[in-house]
């Protein structure tokens, strides 16, 4: 029996954010973001036509939420700021409900000893703000930072641990790549142009953040996908892996960590014409205003090998410079599709320290979606989720193993807390330590991975 003990202090939490769990409430003066637009126009893009209203409610949850937070061993928890809740135009003027429910929230997380870690962008950008161009547009960054500051002055006396995005890859390839973002184009020239200004912007943030003179820690969330060639021997899919590495994870993880961006992704944007509009100074701020910690999120690697033929699209992208493929025996998820490689976890947390200096960090997302998990539900009404304390656990023994070897990760936070409500997926895979039952005004259960989870914080890690 191996004891794997985690280290003092250890952060032990779950992620979600506030498009995804908070839902609408017409008068109390939330503005549209793109998710709701989108709706408005498409809601048939939407599974099962459930749109972004529809959520846990945790708006109207605050005390019945931050009792299963404590019930379930969280020592601290993850959500977002939704931008067009605090400042419904995008910018301007402040709505003083939103100020009202966030502090609420904040003062009960603390009440409860449950640390905050406060996330600015995921992925809801106001209306007004995308019909402008949204991240295309250069001047969204003032917004955005202007939105920012007004974060840490209204809640950064009590926020210590804030982020400035989750995963900015994605707006770029859902938004401009591959269509499952709004505006869903298709321009490898504009998805380089956003992840550029949404890294602009996390700089010039972090750089207001100092400048406030706030005692905390501010960082970036990055989904870190490893990229593993096909052949280690064969130097068209290494080169492969590495671009796919490149664009995926290093074109916000150097310059969040390191200041600047890697040469060879540069080489490969220049070779296909797409490199972004920037101002010389603009390097400057990036290099000046890296991450105090950066929190990863990690599902699955990529598989990758070099292109076998030529492309068949009429435009640039990405996929000009590599390809997927399907590796064979690999392990899946059964409920999901997706591939799960615990080792992946380690590798990734490895790579931080062994070349971005040993960083601070912490997972800050990973988890099992699961279709129709209730399929799983007993007679008492508890879903056995066996297969997700399997999935945490097995990654978690890889994070001990990591931290043994000297990385410096101060936490783990399982996506998500209470069954939540995912984008264009909506409810199709459940993620949560806790059930949502739609069906029966959002009530909440919790999972067995829940009470397992509780166990797990209570003694500072597990025995198997
Ligand atoms: C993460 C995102 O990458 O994946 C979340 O940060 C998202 O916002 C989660 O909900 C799960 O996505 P899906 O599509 O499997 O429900």
């Amino acid at each position: 029996m191996t004891n794997y003990q985690f280290p003092k202090d250890f952060y032990w939490g779950s992620a979600s954010s506030g498009p995804q769990s908070e839902g609408r409430y017409e008068n109390d003066g939330k503005g549209d973001n793109i998710w709701d637009l989108w709706y408005k126009e498409q809601p048939e893009l939407y599974f099962n036509t459930i749109g972004p209203e529809k959520t846990s409610q945790a708006y109207t949850h605050i005390k019945e939420d931050v009792a299963l937070l404590k019930a379930t061993g969280h020592n601290s928890f993850r959500t977002s700021i939704q931008w067009s809740r605090l400042i419904p135009e995008g910018r301007g003027a402040i709505n003083p409900a939103a100020v009202k429910f966030y502090n609420e929230l904040i003062d009960e997380l603390l009440a409860n000893d449950i640390e905050p870690f406060i996330n600015l962008y995921h992925f809801d950008m106001p209306v007004v703000l995308q019909k402008e161009g949204g991240w295309e547009n250069r001047k969204t960054i003032d917004a955005y930072v202007a939105y920012a500051t007004a974060c840490f002055e209204l809640f950064g006396d009590r926020v210590k641990k804030w982020f400035t995005h989750n995963e900015p890859i994605v707006p770029v390839e859902g938004g401009y790549l591959y269509g499952f973002h709004y505006p869903h184009e298709v321009s490898f020239k504009a998805a380089v142009q956003v992840g550029y200004h949404e890294m602009l912007a996390s700089a010039k943030a972090i750089a207001a953040y100092r400048a406030l003179g706030k005692i905390g820690e501010i960082g970036i969330i990055l989904n870190l996908t490893p990229s593993y060639a096909r052949d280690e021997n064969n130097p068209s899919d290494v080169k492969a892996a590495q671009f796919a590495d490149g664009f995926f994870n290093r074109s916000f993880l150097d310059p969040s960590v390191l200041g600047e961006y890697p040469a060879d992704l540069i080489d490969d944007l220049r070779s296909a014409d797409v490199l972004p509009s920037y101002l010389v100074e603009d390097l400057e701020i990036i290099k000046n205003n890296t991450v105090d910690l950066l929190g990863i999120n990690y599902y699955q690697p990529r598989r990758i090998q070099a292109r076998e033929n030529p492309h068949e699209w009429s435009v640039p992208m990405p996929e000009d410079f590599f390809e997927t493929y399907d590796m064979p025996n690999k392990k899946i998820n059964p409920y999901r599709g997706w591939e799960i490689y615990e080792k992946g976890i380690y590798d990734t947390l490895t790579n931080i320290r062994e070349n971005y200096g040993n960083i601070p960090c912490y997972i800050s997302e990973n988890g099992m979606g699961v279709e129709d998990e209730s399929r799983f539900i007993d007679k008492q009404g508890q879903i056995n989720d066996d297969y997700r304390i399997e999935f945490v656990s097995e990654h978690l023994k890889y994070v001990h193993q990591a931290i043994t070897e000297g990385s410096n990760v101060r936490g783990y936070h399982m996506w998500t807390f209470i069954d939540n409500w995912s984008w264009l997926n909506a409810y199709k895979n459940r993620y949560g330590f806790v059930s949502l039952d739609l069906e029966n005004d959002g009530k909440r259960t919790i999972k067995k991975s829940g009470h397992w989870y509780k166990k797990v914080s209570e003694n500072n890690g597990f025995e198997e």
